[in-house]
């Protein structure tokens, strides 16, 4: 391909454009010739930011050949539908429903003519042991192609997110790619990616409006170690101080500066407070949050992460000590209203879905619909992918 020309993209399973942005993040000159999904939500959303791309809200089974073909496709980036491979569900693999236009992206893959010279693939941990990445990998061989998997987590590139995904690069380059290849599945990025590591992680710090935007990620004074401990017992996914981890950036830059009223809207129930023992309490100035998922907003199990607003040390210790006494019983006992108003002394809230967004390493330019509902914006959110992480493995696939 001449280097004048743009790569150009077909982009499947588009939701909310992730793809899109981590294309644009790589520095690649491209075109999304054409992205396709069929949640009427996220096709508003991908809409809304991308007016001029050819988006069809269509299923990707009725995809043809023939229509794969006029395209002239050079890349196709995909995240198919997770739920059958995450560890929560049934792991009905290539039996569930929602994995058959994947299995028909395959076939479309072997079949078409011209092939796309650049494929990439992005899932839940889980996929790695499916029927489904078998058939992918057995497709990829066929068609010769060289390809590479991946587990990464946005931790590892500095971002306080965990998202464990699987991820596939695949080249038709006849020497393949430039990094070493292994047949094992890589943990981490080769080393031909550290500089664009370190080249971009400020990178999210400035495209948006933080508090302290000049602030290095790491500046954590006294008064927030206090609070820190004193709070730890109310993590689920505690362990910042892990040596991988600690070049991440504290959850303060990631935090949106408006003011306390702002934030009102957001704040924890009386019901949702008494569940605060399964709840991941994050302060901003930690450096990981849980993973948000589809359904943060109206789960707090699981599903991400809850901000503690309170800087009152007295108020953390109180309600660590609570927790304490309730974390082993074998029933929880009912809160009563002294209990309930030492965790409204937290003001506890959700992340809103532009700090998701952020988290999410989205650009300051990504814009959320108006009109959509909080939780609309949260699935959404919740069912895509991280921008930064999908953008280095661009990087190194077009490298
Ligand atoms: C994991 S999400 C992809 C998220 C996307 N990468 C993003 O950045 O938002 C999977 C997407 O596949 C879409 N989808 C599922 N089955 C589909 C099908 N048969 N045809 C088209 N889209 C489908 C869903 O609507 C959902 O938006």
């Amino acid at each position: 391909m001449a280097a004048s020309t743009k790569v150009r993209v077909l982009e499947l399973y588009s939701g909310i454009g992730g793809m899109h942005w981590a294309l644009k993040e790589s520095g690649l000159s491209f075109e999304v010739v054409a992205a396709i999904d069929i949640n009427t939500t996220a096709n508003q959303i991908y809409r809304h930011n991308f007016p001029h791309v050819e988006l069809l809200p269509s299923s990707i089974d009725k995809l043809t050949a023939a229509q794969f073909e006029s395209w002239d496709i050079d890349a196709v980036l995909m995240s198919p539908p997770c739920q059958p491979f995450t560890r929560m569900g049934k792991k009905r693999d290539v039996e569930d429903i929602r994995t058959k236009s994947f299995i028909h992206v395959l076939h479309l893959i072997s079949v078409v003519k011209k092939k796309p010279r650049y494929i990439l693939v992005e899932n839940v941990k889980g996929f790695e042991t499916s029927e489904a990445r078998q058939r992918l990998m057995t497709t990829l061989t066929q068609c010769s192609y060289h390809y590479q998997e991946f587990l990464l987590t946005p931790l590892q590139m500095g971002v306080p997110n965990c998202r464990l995904r699987y991820y596939l690069i695949a080249t038709l380059a006849p020497n393949g790619f430039s990094f070493p290849t292994s047949e094992s599945i890589l943990e981490d990025l080769p080393k031909e990616a550290s500089h664009w590591l370190t080249y971009n992680q400020p990178s999210c710090d400035q495209s948006r409006d933080r508090s302290t935007p000049t602030q290095n990620g790491d500046v954590c004074d006294a008064s927030e170690r206090t609070l820190a401990e004193a709070g730890e017992n109310l993590r689920q996914v505690a362990d910042e101080t892990h040596q991988e981890y600690r070049g991440c950036q504290r959850l303060k830059h990631f935090l949106e500066t408006q003011p306390c009223e702002y934030f009102q809207d957001f704040l924890l129930d009386d019901k949702e407070l008494t569940r605060f023992v399964i709840m991941d309490i994050v302060q901003p100035s930690l450096k990981k949050s849980a993973c948000f998922t589809r359904r943060y907003g109206h789960f707090v199990e699981g599903a991400g992460s809850i901000v503690q607003m309170t800087s009152n040390v007295n108020a953390v210790e109180a309600v660590s000590k609570l927790k304490s006494r309730v974390v082993d019983l074998p029933e929880r006992p009912l809160l009563g209203e002294e209990e309930l108003a030492l965790l409204r002394d937290l003001q506890l809230r959700y992340f809103t879905p532009q700090e998701i967004a952020n988290l999410l390493c989205f650009p300051a330019q990504f814009e959320l619909p108006s009109e959509l509902s909080r939780i609309q914006k949260y699935r959404s959110l919740g069912n895509s992918l991280n921008v930064h992480v999908v953008s280095l493995l661009i990087r190194l696939m077009t490298l």
